[in-house]
């Protein structure tokens, strides 16, 4: 059986998550895609930090020496920022190494350039989890774009802030408590302004963009507003009138023309987004073949993020092996004549 050789970019929440998964699925990895998974390296920072990492594995904080030294056939990506990460990327793709990734701000920035890059090295580029966290949104929208037009996605795209506003609603702990609990459970941004103020939530939108209209709008004239300034006399004085208020990013397609806004809205019951509660994400579609689609579940942590990844990982070898497989089998012109007999 032989061997896909991974490496890890990022040991953190979703990294150590993915490294975690991997080891202790080996089984199904086997039966899913007949090979075996290991992982050669894994890129982190500071190399003075204690981590739960096997022996035989390198770990090591430069890109250089884990490119050069391991032989790679997938790198999966969940380290912080624009770069270095995309400078990495750009690198591993043009040497034909496939990539799976979590960093959505890295994707809104350069996901354009890294597809070009991915699509002349014959390697591919892939990122459910950078978009809605374990909720299976990317492929699903890929599916549907299929055979459907889409006029209108409307999202609850950032766990942090949905926690935040639950736990204030719920627990009427203040604003920091709930941010400093959602850093605890592993949802936050390194740098959780990301999340509070918008910009996370604007990322994945114009991933979304990227995908279903094939550009992002010029970023100046999209409206972002965050959570920050929200309190809870806000969320009482709307929920006394039976709304709440979600944190909502919307693409909405009219004549031909985009409109995308990321900000705080309040709900009424029987909207698509009002019962989504805590970190979870939920997405409502509209395409006018499949009407209304909505899809709902955990938008953050360590085990639905790893779960995307790997999803991914998995697809990645599906497809080139079904690929492979039509090649392979494809019908001997006697297997054809068999055939039309027998229909
Ligand atoms: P963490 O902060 O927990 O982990 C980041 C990891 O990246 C750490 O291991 C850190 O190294 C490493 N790292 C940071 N900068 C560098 C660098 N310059 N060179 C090498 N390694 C570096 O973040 P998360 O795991 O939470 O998130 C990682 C990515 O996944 C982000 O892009 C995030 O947006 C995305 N994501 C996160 C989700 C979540 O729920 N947390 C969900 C979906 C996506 P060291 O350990 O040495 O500090
Ligand atoms: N910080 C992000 C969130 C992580 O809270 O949604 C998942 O992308």
């Amino acid at each position: 059986m032989t061997t896909i050789k991974v490496a890890l970019l990022g040991f953190g929440t979703v990294g150590s998550s993915v490294y975690q998964t991997i080891q202790t699925r080996q089984s199904k990895f086997e039966r899913l895609i007949g090979r075996k998974v290991e992982i050669v390296g894994v890129l982190i920072q500071d190399e003075t930090k204690q981590r739960d990492i096997a022996d035989g594995i390198l770990v090591t904080s430069s890109f250089e020496e884990l490119i050069n030294i391991c032989e790679i056939d997938v790198i999966i990506e969940a380290i912080n920022g624009i770069e270095p990460g995309a400078g990495y990327l750009q690198s591993a793709l043009e040497r034909g190494i496939h990539v799976v990734t979590a960093n959505k701000e890295l994707l809104a920035h350069e996901g354009k350039t890294l597809r070009r890059t991915a699509d002349k090295g014959h390697a591919q580029l892939k990122y459910e989890a950078a978009v809605a966290g374990g909720v299976p949104i990317i492929g699903t929208l890929q599916q549907l774009l299929q055979v459907n037009n889409i006029s209108n996605v409307e999202a609850v795209l950032n766990g942090t802030s949905n926690y935040i506003l639950t736990e204030i609603a719920e627990n009427k702990v203040s604003f920091q408590e709930a941010l400093n609990a959602a850093q605890k459970l592993g949802y936050a941004e390194a740098d959780p302004r990301n999340d509070v103020d918008g910009w996370d939530a604007f990322y994945k939108l114009m991933i979304l963009s990227d995908l279903l209209l094939g550009n992002q709008p010029d970023w100046t004239k999209v409206t972002r507003r965050g959570i920050r300034n929200i309190t809870l006399a806000d969320i009482q004085a709307v929920e006394t009138a039976g709304w709440r208020i979600k944190h909502i990013a919307s693409l909405q397609v009219n004549e031909g023309k985009a409109q995308l806004r990321v900000e705080p809205m309040a709900v009424s019951e029987g909207h698509p987004l009002y019962d989504v509660a805590g970190v979870d994400n939920a997405v409502s579609i509209e395409g006018d073949l499949a009407g209304n689609i909505k899809l709902h579940g955990p938008g953050a942590g360590a085990l639905p993020t790893a779960s995307a990844i790997l999803e991914d990982f998995v697809q990645l070898y599906k497809e080139s092996d079904n690929r492979q497989t039509i090649s392979e089998t494809a019908f001997s012109k006697e297997d054809f004549n068999r055939l039309q007999d027998w229909l």
